[in-house]
């Protein structure tokens, strides 16, 4: 059965007030399993909030019994230790099940090398964090172990500018065919950059794809369920 995986990334936004409320409005209405049409797709729903908010949307998301997942950004290429300022994934483990590794921003904006994506992916499957590894085109490179990651082209990220535009279904399709012939029918592959409750459906339909990771349009609580109920109507 395919998995459909609908990511929401919210980079560095919601203070931690603004994100409970966003799991109150969202959660409710997230649809459950058995309310789902059998035996074709198994949803997955995710929120990565800041590392400052996971532990409360956790609990929270624990006390509605949502079904959500709770995901972080990053994580650390290290173990615990003498490394101020990072997170590790030993610590991480106790509130998030996956974790964004390697998105555009941290690469352009942090340095972060392959080399250092391959540490992190390391560290988030030593700690059953599942590593969702973001890749720009379809000569990425997908870490070993890594079996989920997002094609996500720097120039249709929206906060790359006012020209960024979602790539069309198509060529997302196409790009997903390439990385799993690199690496394995195994790999599943998401698609991100722009993507709103308008133009979600043509990805959704793309059998190569696995689903998608959202960033602006997820700020939205309603936005996001009208993506959400978009994927769980196939
Ligand atoms: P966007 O971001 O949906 O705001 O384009 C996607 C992402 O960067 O993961």
């Amino acid at each position: 059965m395919k998995n459909i995986w609908i990511i929401a990334n919210w980079k560095s936004n919601k203070t931690i007030a603004e994100a409970l409320d966003w799991i109150s409005l969202v959660g409710p209405k997230l649809p459950r399993k058995e309310n789902l049409p059998a035996g074709r797709q198994v949803l997955k729903v995710v929120v990565c909030p800041t590392f400052a908010s996971v532990e409360e949307v956790k609990k929270q998301v624990q006390v509605g019994n949502y079904p959500l997942m709770v995901g972080s950004q990053d994580l650390s290429p290290f173990d615990s230790g003498a490394f101020t300022g990072e997170e590790s994934a030993r610590i991480l483990r106790d509130f998030v099940e996956l974790s964004i590794l390697g998105h555009s921003e941290r690469r352009q904006n942090f340095g972060e090398t392959d080399q250092m994506v391959a540490e992190k992916v390391k560290q988030a499957k030593s700690s059953n964090i599942t590593p969702l590894v973001c890749v720009q085109n379809a000569d990425g490179e997908v870490p070993e172990g890594c079996l989920l990651v997002a094609y996500e082209p720097p120039n249709a990220i929206s906060s790359s500018g006012p020209n960024a535009k979602a790539d069309t279904p198509k060529n997302a399709s196409q790009t997903a065919e390439k990385l799993k012939q690199r690496y394995g029918n195994d790999l599943e592959v998401l698609y991100g950059g722009s993507v709103n409750s308008q133009n979600c459906k043509g990805f959704l339909l793309e059998d190569n794809l696995n689903g998608l990771l959202i960033g602006k349009a997820s700020l939205d609580p309603e936005e996001f369920v009208k993506i959400v109920e978009e994927a769980a109507s196939f």
